[in-house]
């Protein structure tokens, strides 16, 4: 008899289910505690908060392993610890890899400005073109890096090619599964070998954290532990301990997130105040086909354009009263920000433009509040003031 697979709400809330014990707790203890008392004389696993073995640490991560059906899962202090120890596990110096060209600038000033420095080499392909990827690959190379949903237009890439691709040449696919989340897309189950998190964003939800994971084999996730230990990512244990939290509502959340989304860009969509909307639920966005097969929500994420450039995006930002001006992205609460301030700071107007950002590009990270309100605030934010 097979065993039946536990939904993924059930994964969220309980992580793998074990036999309760009569008076423990329900939720789980915070173990704010650096260190424990080590048995004298025992050679078992030292126990120390910095080697990620606190139990918040190791709960959080049954639970994200679990969430995208992995073998194994690390939390780490921050998404870009993720990304850099993740692509440190499979890399060395005289390696090289293969990133798409659209991703989170953060991580981009991490490949062309810290792992250059230790003599990794990186080359960007631009995915609308699929052939590029096998070209781009070289004797040293060791992965390929993508977002699966990117940032800010929401392109959904199709992962299936890459993988097998990778699986061909023998190299790791590192999928960046953030904008996603693993309700929404569960990379492992495409082909890909590692996933990452900024579990800053929808994992927790609740903006109150600054977090990371990654996701995949036991082997894999033993090198990041290492590399962790040394390189001090370790997450604090309150912080894990509000991920858990944030982690039994995911599912509710992301339903909502996904409702909420789709009805921002259908009404932004055909709202005079903007020139464009990206967002890959509607038909007209050019990933729509991709996105319908693989993804099972189309998420919160939305970008607009609006109708007379920086100007009016920046009249729109001072007038919104619901949603607020910030960065980040994936919690609660309506957030919008602008990519040429924040994750595409790093490119000239001419290379966001040629990226298709231009300026009163406004990024609408779409919480969790009623739709109405949401439209209603975007409305009265952008009429047009009376004259005379
Ligand atoms: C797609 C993506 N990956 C990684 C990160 C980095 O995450 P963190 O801010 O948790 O370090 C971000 C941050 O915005 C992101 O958008």
């Amino acid at each position: 008899m097979t065993r039946r697979r536990l939904g993924l709400s059930t994964r969220a809330i309980h992580g793998v289910p074990h036999p309760s014990h009569a008076r423990s707790p329900i939720s789980s203890p915070i173990v704010q505690s650096s260190t424990f008392i080590n048995p004298v004389g025992s050679d078992e696993e030292v126990l120390y908060t910095r080697y990620g073995n606190n139990p918040n640490q190791v709960s959080l991560a049954g639970r994200l392993a679990a969430l995208e059906g992995g073998e194994a899962a690390i939390a780490l202090g921050s998404g870009m610890g993720a990304t850099a120890l993740a692509l440190l596990a499979v890399l060395a110096p005289g390696d090289h890899f293969v990133s798409c060209e659209w991703i989170y600038g953060g991580t981009r000033r991490l490949f062309d400005g810290e792992f250059a420095k230790h003599g990794i080499d990186v080359s960007y392909v631009d995915p609308s073109n699929p052939r590029a990827w096998k070209a781009r690959l070289r004797g040293t190379t060791r992965a390929i890096f993508v977002e699966a949903v990117t940032n800010p237009l929401m392109r959904v890439i199709d992962i299936e090619p890459l993988a097998s691709l990778c699986h061909t040449e023998g190299i790791a696919l590192i999928v960046d599964s953030t904008f996603a989340s693993p309700i929404n897309f569960r990379p492992l189950e495409h082909g890909a070998d590692v996933v990452i998190h900024s579990a800053t964003k929808y994992l927790n939800g609740h903006t109150d954290v600054i977090a990371g994971a990654v996701i995949g084999t036991e082997e894999m996730i033993e090198e990041v532990r290492r590399l962790m230990q040394v390189w001090g990512q370790a997450l604090d244990p309150h912080a894990a301990w509000l991920v858990e939290r944030g982690l039994k509502t995911l599912e509710v959340r992301m339903a909502r997130h996904n409702a909420n989304g789709l009805a921002f860009a259908e009404w932004a969509s055909d709202f005079a105040g903007f020139a464009r909307v990206h967002y890959p639920g509607l038909p007209g966005h050019p990933d729509h086909a991709v996105a319908a097969r693989v993804l099972d929500g189309f998420g919160g994420m939305v970008g607009i354009e609006v109708q007379g450039g920086r100007a009016a995006a920046e009249r729109m930002l001072r007038r919104l009263r619901v949603a607020r001006h910030a960065p980040s992205l994936g919690g609660v609460e309506t957030l919008v920000s602008e990519p040429r301030l924040t994750s595409h700071a790093a490119l000239t107007a001419a290379q966001r433009a040629a990226q298709g950002i231009p300026d009163g590009f406004v990024r609408v990270s779409v919480g969790i509040e009623d739709v109405d309100d949401l439209i209603a605030d975007f409305t009265r934010a952008l009429r047009r003031p009376r004259r005379g």
